[in-house]
């Protein structure tokens, strides 16, 4: 290899999804056989940076012998952190000239790449690409890994149909998302729940309950379906949502809280019971969506790098994919749901119970 060619690095950062090696995988192939680049993976986020800890990359050792696994595997074969590591911030940007890098992709959620952008201004060239399930990354239309999560999420919800309609119950279906409600409310869309309950729209039990008798009046079967955010305020009087556990912030327990509060509140009539998806939304095969969005992304962030455009963030607007200032998707925060925006109109319309109207 000659001394001018560029060495990339790659790493993954936060809480995995599904389509992070099909990402790994379009970078290498574009890095190599389109710009002749030279490509390390680095070990468990910033981490591998610290210690020192990457491996080369390249489209034969990836493929394993015409399998080509990374365009279907979950995870990430290069494994990924989302708390703090016991090392100082100069242990870890010195990482960066220790490997060599000319150049870094990152692919990580608001918060890894908040984090990436405070140390890239040690002099790191880095390029970011969004990826998390709740989809929150802002100036982007959608993340790697939503829409499997989606997908992955509304299944749960058809089969909890079933189960709930043959026993005339009410289920309610907790999805993960953090501080905002997209994977809920796109699940509850694609699995015509009957309420969807999310953190930026505030709901009342009244309301929710009137959903749930109309529905039930509705139906010769008593059976409604709740998908409910992992972030969404619990029944008033609950002291659910989030714990602090291992120096990380941990949501959960709505759902059951919820299930409680609708048996109370209907006097004993209503049956409820509760699903808490987990991990299980972040596993397993991509989406084919997910697999193409995390292939285009890849490839642009190599061509980023090729013509020098740092400190930037591919983004999907539309059906194309830009560079966004990664400076401004820092400062713009965790993208929420917009109560009047399209998705949650489109959810009203269809009649769900949306929590209160906010005009
Ligand atoms: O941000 C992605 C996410 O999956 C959230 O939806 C969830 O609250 C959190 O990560 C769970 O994180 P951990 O992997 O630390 O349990």
């Amino acid at each position: 290899m000659s001394s001018d060619t560029k060495r990339i690095g790659v790493m993954t950062s936060g809480g995995d999804c599904p389509g992070l090696n099909a990402a790994i995988r379009a970078i290498t192939r574009r890095a190599v056989h389109g710009h002749g680049f030279e490509v390390l993976g680095i070990e468990d986020a910033v981490a591998g940076l610290a210690h020192r800890q990457a491996r080369p990359l390249s489209p034969e050792l990836l493929d394993i012998d015409g399998y080509d696994p990374m365009l279907s595997t979950g995870g990430t074969i290069l494994g990924s952190i989302n708390k703090a590591i016991d090392a100082v911030a100069s242990e870890i940007e010195d990482g960066y000239q220790a490997l060599g890098l000319d150049a870094l992709i990152a692919i990580g959620g608001d918060g890894s790449l908040a984090i990436l952008a405070e140390h890239a201004r040690s002099g790191w060239n880095l390029v970011g690409i969004p990826k998390t399930i709740d989809n929150d990354v802002a100036l982007t239309d959608q993340s790697i890994g939503f829409d499997t999560a989606v997908r992955t999420v509304s299944r749960a919800a058809a089969q909890l149909r079933t189960t709930g309609v043959s026993h005339d119950r009410v289920m309610i279906l907790e999805t993960m998302g953090r501080g905002a409600g997209h994977l809920a409310l796109a699940a509850g869309i694609a699995s015509g729940a009957d309420a969807v309950l999310i953190p930026e729209i505030p709901w009342s039990m009244e309301g929710l309950m009137a959903a749930i008798e109309a529905t039930r009046s509705r139906r010769s079967q008593a059976f409604a379906l709740v998908v409910v955010a992992e972030g969404a305020d619990p029944p008033a009087g609950t002291a659910v949502g989030v714990s602090e556990r291992s120096e990380r912030r941990h949501h959960g327990g709505v759902g059951e809280a919820l299930a409680i509060a609708v048996e109370e509140a209907s006097g004993g009539a209503i049956e409820a019971r509760a699903t808490v998806l987990g991990h299980i939304q972040r596993g397993g095969e991509p989406s084919p969506m997910d697999t193409i969005l995390a292939t285009e992304f890849g490839i642009h962030a190599v061509d980023l790098v090729a013509e020098g455009t740092f400190d930037s963030m591919v983004a999907l607007h539309g059906t194309r994919i830009r560079p966004v200032p990664l400076a401004d998707v820092v400062s713009a925060g965790s993208a929420r749901v917009d109560p009047h925006e399209e998705r949650a109109h489109t959810a009203r319309s269809v009649g769900i119970y949306l929590g209160e109207d906010p005009q």
